[in-house]
């Protein structure tokens, strides 16, 4: 049973907010980084409780095994094992979690039932219907926008997963964000150790785009113009010697960043 829901309060801008109205105050936090390589070793859920979790609520909920996310944690043991890496280090149930960039899945009515979740979500590969009715039923929030227009609220936990740098390159901008709203982040952050670029479209205008995917060298740029000294090269050099879980090559990092307790220092 859910418990109360956060409660959203709206901030007024101040001058503490940059040009995109993103909160620039730096709060003290302890970043870990690390590689994520076919020998990370799950803390929580087995592959097998995972594929069960998986199955019963797909059973429960005829249309989910047709949406974008759902699908991949079908067809990828790499999406499934980072899955239970990342979603692993969540401490404990019944946490205020938001979750960017989360996608619709029968993970995120697993999630729903074990926490006091909020999905913020443009939903890109997923159905809006589906998603919608499984708020309903699940008792979640669902935030169909992007997470930059969200209002002010806290949650003990913010995990965005796949999207940052290469969905979405505004990693900067997102660590100030969330380090204010939530005293854990947990990320997997992906980057390529060879030059690789898209043709994109603007959405806003007939303008094409060439976009640099993010490399080694400005990751850990972004990361130490944040977090200052950090072991970032380390994992990202671990990461690079290894062999990339997915076909494109793409490597991962899982970061957790720590709010740190002032008082205990
Ligand atoms: C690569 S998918 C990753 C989905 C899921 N986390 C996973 O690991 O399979 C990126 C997700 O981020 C969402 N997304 C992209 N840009 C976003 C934004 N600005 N705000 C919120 N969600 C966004 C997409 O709709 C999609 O669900």
């Amino acid at each position: 049973m859910l418990g109360a829901l956060p409660k959203v309060v709206h901030r007024a801008p101040s001058s503490c907010y940059s040009a995109t109205g993103m909160q620039k105050e730096k709060l003290p936090f302890a970043p870990h980084f690390e590689s994520i390589t076919n020998t990370t070793q799950p803390t929580q859920m087995s592959e097998e409780l995972l594929k069960e979790t998986m199955a019963f609520y797909s059973r429960e909920n005829p249309g989910l095994e047709n949406v974008g996310c759902q699908q991949w944690l079908v067809d990828s043991a790499a999406k499934r094992y980072i899955w239970r890496l990342l979603y692993g280090l969540i401490p404990a149930s019944g946490m205020k979690i938001l979750d960017i960039g989360g996608g619709i899945s029968s993970m995120t009515c697993y999630l729903a039932e074990s926490h006091h979740y909020q999905l913020a979500d443009v939903l890109v590969h997923d159905s809006a219907d589906i998603a919608h009715r499984l708020a309903e039923k699940y008792r979640f929030f669902l935030h169909q926008c992007d997470w930059a227009t969200l209002p002010y609220f806290e949650s003990d936990v913010i995990i965005a997963v796949d999207l940052f740098p290469n969905v979405d390159q505004r990693l900067s901008e997102f660590l100030y964000w969330a380090e204010n709203r939530a005293p854990l982040v947990i990320l997997l952050l992906t980057f390529y150790p060879f030059p690789r670029s898209y043709l994109a479209k603007r959405v806003d205008t007939e303008e094409l785009l060439t976009v640099c995917a993010w490399g080694k060298s400005e990751l850990s740029r972004c990361l130490a113009d944040h977090y200052g000294e950090t072991n970032c090269d380390d994992a990202i050099d671990q990461s690079i010697v290894s062999d990339s879980l997915f076909h494109n090559g793409r490597r991962c990092i899982a970061m957790t960043s720590k709010k740190v307790d002032q008082k205990q220092k």
